[in-house]
């Protein structure tokens, strides 16, 4: 990690624009999973101590510049407020008079909040302007959204341009983490892949399939993959037009001595709870049945393949998750992770929401809070919001 942090600048006192990636669902009015909040409390926690004053910027949603009542800062600003054990006001616009008179009224370790700042027409368009009104509100950039670090925006990338930014502690984990795992991973490497389609997944496979010592493909993306190998899959979801690519992959020379795919796959008649399933080959799909989910042979598998790993990276669900029959694969998958003593890293997403209902959360080394941006790092493209960074060894203390 060559970016500089929080650690390598002197912000006491300053005023600190911190752009936070606090896109968290929110159901009635309230946050539901709160995990990319309290991921970033080690950042917002030190600028307090620091004496610095915090101005935390957010987007949640896509309003497409427009203000949207339902999707305020305001459940967001109380749940970290009650993380913090303090009160964090916010701004009724994004750098109108109200957020001026918020800023102004700021005292040293102070922390506030603007408005989302998606309501502003000019976030997504990288529009100069807006990013010089959020630099004119602070001395110091501050980017611990590594969640939006993908998205070239005013408030993510502009804005770094303008005003010294380095990354929060959250930005920095991630990039070290991921970084590890395409760089110097302690090996073996095995890496999970799921999801429904394999054309999201296509650059994180190819990427990673270099790298790896193996890789395991499930969900409905696996069908791609049968297909191309010739065999019938029933009503499953297949992208037709990637078959072709999915056989240029499997005919790579030495590939498919990394990649596996399942064995064994639960089928059903439709994709909703209480349909009757069974387990088929995976060359034996009755063609009015579809996959739902990985069978208990490739669940050994891969579960096998953690006991001597040592560094998993897993990103997407291996059956239809929402179905909670059909996320059995993904669930004992997460299981055997936690059992593993491989350096663990699940990747962004779903798979959080996927790893934490089963209860293995606390034994996974790092979840990635990123969902789009932990695919497009794995994949090996530059992040702007990242990009935009100042390298440590350019700022002085
Ligand atoms: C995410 O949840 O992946 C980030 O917050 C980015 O959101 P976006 O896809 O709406 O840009």
């Amino acid at each position: 990690m060559t970016k500089a942090t929080i650690d390598d600048i002197d912000i006491s006192g300053k005023r600190v624009l911190l752009r936070v990636d606090f896109n968290v669902p929110l159901r009635h009015g309230r946050v539901g999973d709160d995990r990319r909040i309290s991921e970033a409390l080690p950042t917002v926690n030190a600028l307090r101590e620091r004496g610095a004053r915090t101005i935390i910027v957010t987007h949640i949603g896509r309003p497409g510049g427009r203000v949207d009542a339902s999707l305020s800062v305001q459940p967001i600003a109380d749940r970290l407020g009650e993380l913090l054990g303090v009160d964090v006001p916010v701004a009724r616009d994004v750098v109108g008079p109200s957020a001026q008179a918020l800023v102004d009224a700021l005292a040293d370790g102070d922390v506030a909040m603007l408005e989302n700042v998606r309501f502003e027409a000019g976030e997504e368009r990288n529009d100069p302007a807006l990013a010089q009104r959020l630099a004119s509100f602070a001395d110091v950039v501050v980017n611990d959204a590594f969640g939006t670090a993908h998205r070239a925006h005013a408030s993510t990338e502009g804005v770094a341009h303008l005003l010294p930014a380095v990354a929060g502690y959250l930005m920095a984990r991630e990039l070290e983490v991921l970084g590890g795992v395409l760089g110097d991973p302690r090996r073996p490497l095995v890496a999970v892949l799921g999801g429904a389609k394999i054309s999201t997944k296509l650059g994180v496979l190819t990427n990673l399939l270099n790298r790896v010592d193996s890789l395991h493909v499930g969900g409905a993306m696996a069908c791609t993959f049968f297909r191309a190998k010739g065999a019938a899959t029933g009503r499953s979801l297949v992208e037709e037009d990637k078959v072709q690519m999915a056989r240029d992959i499997l005919d790579v020379p030495g590939a498919t001595a990394q990649l596996r795919l399942p064995f064994d796959v639960v089928v059903a008649a439709e994709a909703t709870d209480g349909a009757g399933t069974e387990v088929v080959s995976w060359d034996a799909i009755p063609d009015d049945l579809m996959v739902v989910d990985v069978g208990p042979q490739t669940v050994a598998a891969i579960a096998a393949d953690f006991r001597d790993a040592g560094t998993v990276i897993w990103n997407g669900p291996l059956g239809i998750y929402e179905v909670d029959a059909f996320a059995r694969g993904t669930r004992a998958v997460a299981k055997a992770l936690g059992e593993s003593d491989a350096f663990s890293v699940v990747g962004g997403g779903d798979l959080g929401a996927a790893v934490d209902d089963s209860g293995v959360a606390d034994s996974i080394d790092f979840i990635s809070t990123g969902g789009g941006a932990t695919l497009e790092f794995l994949e090996g493209c530059t992040l702007p919001g990242v990009a935009a960074l100042r390298d440590r060894e350019t700022v002085a203390k």
